[in-house]
């Protein structure tokens, strides 16, 4: 399994969630680094469940920073995140109750997902911070705005 190569194109250009990601496909690397030196599911679980905790603080910050900025889409954003945090539960209860799972299935579907969500869901939340920020712009920089500071001038 190739391991994922962080480039520009996975960045939203938010940079409290940027690192979160790039903190995830550190961990995504590690245990696509662990697989290929043929470690034993001793050293691959732990790293699983590391990574399955770094995600839920991650969607956790990621919607609360959605809810700062009113973003419109945000509970369908959030709808997508409890979704892949039902099939990582349902991956445990498979490993809790003995039945097979390939440690290297589980994490290529977690590695499809978060490549998959970034560039599609995560991307928009990005646009949708540039968009603010160029309207604030054009209101910060409007003239003839600001009375309040010449009436103040008026007041001696
Ligand atoms: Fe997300």
């Amino acid at each position: 399994m190739k391991k994922i190569q962080w480039d520009d194109c996975l960045s939203l250009g938010v940079k409290r969630v940027d690192d979160q990601h790039r903190h995830m496909v550190g961990l995504v690397n590690e245990l696509i680094d662990n697989l290929h030196q043929g470690k034993g599911e001793e050293i691959v679980r732990p790293l699983l469940g590391k990574l399955r905790e770094y995600t839920v603080y991650h969607f956790h910050d990621e919607e609360a920073f959605m809810e700062e900025l009113r973003y419109p889409e945000r509970h369908e954003h959030q709808q997508e995140h409890k979704r892949l945090v039902d099939q990582v539960k349902q991956y445990q209860r498979d490993i809790y109750e003995h039945r097979t799972v390939a440690p290297v299935a589980l994490l290529s579907f977690l590695k499809d997902w978060l490549l998959d969500h970034i560039l599609k869901m995560d991307m928009q939340i990005g646009a949708f911070v540039r968009e603010k920020e160029a309207q604030k712009g054009v209101a910060d920089s409007g003239q003839g705005k600001d009375f309040t500071s010449s009436e103040k001038k008026n007041d001696g």
